[in-house]
């Protein structure tokens, strides 16, 4: 899986068109810090959804998550929004 990172517009264009209050850009938004998560079956089989996953998204950053089908995407993102909680 890979974080694939946008340069963000220059903070002079974003502070005419987007004031935004709070932290400056750049500075760390979200961190995600070795998040392990692992499904079970009714059956006991085991899938390793996440492994290790850690980077930082600073304000105003726009990011991509890119990786193949089954690599941890949406468990990744249903950890972040709350919906799952990691198991680790
Ligand atoms: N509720 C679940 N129960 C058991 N295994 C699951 C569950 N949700 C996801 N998995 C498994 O966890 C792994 C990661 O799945 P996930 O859906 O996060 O991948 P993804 O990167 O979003 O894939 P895709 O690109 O196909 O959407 C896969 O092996 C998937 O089969
Ligand atoms: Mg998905």
């Amino acid at each position: 899986m890979n974080l694939a990172k946008l340069a963000p517009p220059s903070t002079a264009s974003a502070g005419r068109l987007h004031p935004v209050p709070g932290p400056a850009r750049g500075q760390p938004c979200i961190e995600v810090a070795g998040v392990n998560h692992v499904f079970m079956s009714p059956l006991g089989a085991t899938v390793q959804a996440t492994s290790n996953v850690s980077f930082s998204i600073g304000v105003g950053e726009f990011v991509a998550l890119v990786g193949p089908s089954g690599c941890g995407k949406t468990t990744l993102l249903n950890m972040m929004a709350g919906l799952v909680t990691p198991g680790s």
